[in-house]
């Protein structure tokens, strides 16, 4: 069932609270590293704005564990959003109390305040009713657009819109449409691409898609395990022991489902996992004793590439390496440069998960993908099939 949007409200000269997922990296001086989360909330606040509203807005930032935690400040993010905007964007002391709801009542139209940090008051994620209420107090109307938070049922994302009309911004309209699409109606031949170091967390999302993928390609570390599964040493690699018999269900599972499952068949290893360790690419699929994978093979890259390039929906989910070390980013940056040579054939392509992500844009692909997902846990509830509180709490159309 579709929910009503920001574009179904009546907004029109209001006040306008809007929750953001401003939940960005930060150096050790404060410095935003990387200001995607920003970006992407900019098309509902300029609608809000074209449209006259006096807009607020609200996010956590990191875990602070209900107090105030001064570095974990939204400060960076009002100067960061006021360049983008081109507008001062004020910042309140504090997310609720009298100080707030005086800036929030004086606050006029086409002007942009930013509220401190949620997660200061342990109300947010409790899901305080009352904090809930005294949020919703400062504005008429509540927009949804924090999709990497709406899989947690918080104040901000469950509570507020039991007490405004509230309806989604256009970052999470476009973020269910095209993960929805994925799982509902892809267009064929559909392909799953899982990496990363762990299975545990991606068991439920295997689970889901492998009813609606025509193959499955599966790297990073995580592949370790399945291929012990298969009774394939992997020497030194990181495998979750716990988790080999799941993996064995699982590839018992996609070949009654038929699901072609793409293991990596040969492999970059080291000693170590790091930077200066001894490394060399084996063409045999098991690992010696003594080595580390740390990425896949160039038969591997080929193998998969190659499945990319025939697939018409492609979702990736998971580095195929630790492509954060250059000389062990050869795999993951060539599935993502097939994905975007198949995008720009017209597949659709959609990345999640905060690592894969990351190399995309480390890469420098990220215009080359139809959608690069903001959530990251997120994504993965999504994915899994999971109704996620934050879009459950707004009324269907
Ligand atoms: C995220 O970065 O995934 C979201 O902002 C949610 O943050 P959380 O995992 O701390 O709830």
């Amino acid at each position: 069932m579709e929910k009503l949007s920001i574009s179904d409200l009546e907004i029109e000269g209001r006040k306008v609270l809007i929750r953001c997922d401003f939940n960005v990296p930060l150096d050790e001086r404060g410095r935003i590293i990387d200001d995607t989360r920003i970006k992407a909330a900019l098309p509902t606040i300029r609608y809000a704005l074209g449209r006259d509203c006096a807009v607020i807005l609200m996010s956590h930032l990191g875990r602070p564990k209900d107090k105030v935690e001064p570095k974990l400040s939204l400060k960076p993010v009002a100067s960061r959003l006021g360049e983008l905007l081109n507008l001062n964007v004020a910042m309140a002391p504090d997310c609720i109390g009298p100080g707030v709801e005086k800036m929030a009542r004086e606050l006029k139209r086409g002007e942009v305040l930013l509220l401190e940090n949620l997660r200061f008051h342990s109300g947010e994620e409790a899901n305080d009713e009352k904090f809930a209420r005294q949020l919703a107090s400062l504005a008429d109307v509540f927009v949804q657009d924090a999709f990497g938070t709406v899989h947690r049922a918080h104040a901000s994302t469950a509570g507020v819109p039991r007490y405004l009309p509230s309806g989604a911004g256009f970052l999470l309209q476009k973020e269910i449409k095209y993960l929805k699409q994925a799982l509902e109606d892809p267009e064929k031949p559909f392909l799953a691409i899982l990496g990363g170091a762990k299975i545990s967390t991606k068991i439920g999302v295997i689970k889901n898609l492998l009813p609606k993928v025509d193959s499955l390609i599966l790297g990073g570390a995580m592949a370790y395990t399945f291929l012990r599964a298969e009774e394939i040493s992997t020497g030194s690699s990181m495998v979750e022991e716990g988790e080999i018999a799941t993996a064995g269900e699982i590839l018992k599972q996609a070949s009654r489902e038929e699901v072609t499952v793409l293991l990596p068949l040969d492999h970059v290893v080291a000693k170590r996992a790091s930077e200066d360790a001894e490394s060399k690419e084996i063409s045999e699929v098991s690992i010696p004793e003594g080595w580390v994978g740390v990425d896949i093979g160039s038969f591997s890259i080929k193998r998969f590439s190659s499945a990319v390039k025939s697939s018409r929906t492609i979702l990736w989910n998971g580095p195929m390496g630790i492509f954060e070390i250059d000389k062990f980013s050869k795999g993951t940056k060539a599935i993502a440069q097939a994905i975007a040579e198949a995008t720009k054939k017209g597949s659709v392509s959609i990345v999640g998960g905060g690592d894969s992500v990351a190399a995309v844009t480390k890469f420098g692909l990220e215009d080359n993908m139809s959608h690069i997902s903001t959530g990251g846990g997120a994504a993965l509830e999504f994915l899994e099939g999971k109704e996620l509180p934050g879009i459950a709490a707004l009324k269907d159309k």
